[in-house]
């Protein structure tokens, strides 16, 4: 393994941080911290094995997609909290695909939490924590240039394969795949799979129970955090 150097703090957002490499200027290495927020920065927490945990279960998901064809910007997990990464434009929308109904979903509309639903939905937000990461439609998203009709089709096309692939790995080990967050990015020309999947940025339930895997514990102060998001890894890595 060649031997990757964090040079410069190029950003550091709530929950990593993003490092050039040294003498390459195609890669950076984003850091996974212990820091958890929510509801745009206003609730904030952290633990022990947070950014290991978030890393080692983003790294293991982006070796499954790549092996299924899905084109993403991981290149190697270097530490347990580390990722080597190709570095990305980031295309500033959210994307949100859920299978039932809960969160923002559950507010705006009055749906009731779990209804289940026959096609996935597909949606974005505009990627503005000064504005609160607004849900943007399409034309919008065009108009203002954050990407283009081309670019959006491509992304909608591999943001529902990742669905129904993750769909299918989380079923396989009891686990429900209510609803993700994904962005996308771009490197030399191509757009790429970027930031994290993670209980971060996903909901499970586990098919079972019910019960919730994932930061809705941390948002909601349901307890049993940490135990959830070890849950997690432990159904990731077996
Ligand atoms: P929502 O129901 O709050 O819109 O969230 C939908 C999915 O997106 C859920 O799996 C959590 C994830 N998410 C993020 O990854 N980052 C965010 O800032 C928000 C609001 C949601």
């Amino acid at each position: 393994m060649a031997d990757y150097k964090k040079e410069t703090l190029l950003y550091e957002g709530k929950a990593k941080k993003v490092w050039s490499v040294a003498g390459n200027p195609d890669l950076v290495i984003q850091e996974f911290k212990n820091d958890a927020t929510a509801f745009n920065g206003e609730k904030r927490g952290s633990w022990e094995a947070k950014g290991t945990t978030n890393n080692t279960v983003a790294s293991a998901l982006f070796r499954y997609l790549e092996s299924k064809g899905i084109k993403t910007h991981f290149v190697e997990q270097l530490s347990p909290n580390e990722m080597l990464i190709k570095k990305l434009a980031i295309v500033p929308l959210e994307v949100i695909v859920r299978n039932r109904a809960a969160g923002s979903f559950v507010k705006r509309y009055a749906a009731k939490e779990g209804m289940i639903f026959k096609v996935p939905t597909f949606e974005f937000s505009y990627k503005r924590d000064d504005l609160g990461d607004p849900l943007i439609n399409e034309s919008h998203a065009i108009a203002m240039e954050l990407a283009t009709e081309a670019e959006i089709a491509q992304i909608r096309t591999a943001a529902l394969r990742v669905n129904d692939l993750l769909r299918e790995f989380f079923a396989e080990r009891g686990i429900t795949l209510v609803d993700f967050k994904l962005e996308f990015g771009k490197h030399k020309g191509e757009i790429l799979l970027g930031d994290e999947i993670s209980p971060d940025t996903c909901r499970f339930w586990d098919a079972k129970t019910g019960e919730k895997l994932d930061k809705d514990r941390f948002r909601f102060d349901l307890g049993g955090v940490e135990e959830a998001y070890a849950k997690m890894l432990e159904k990731v890595t077996a």
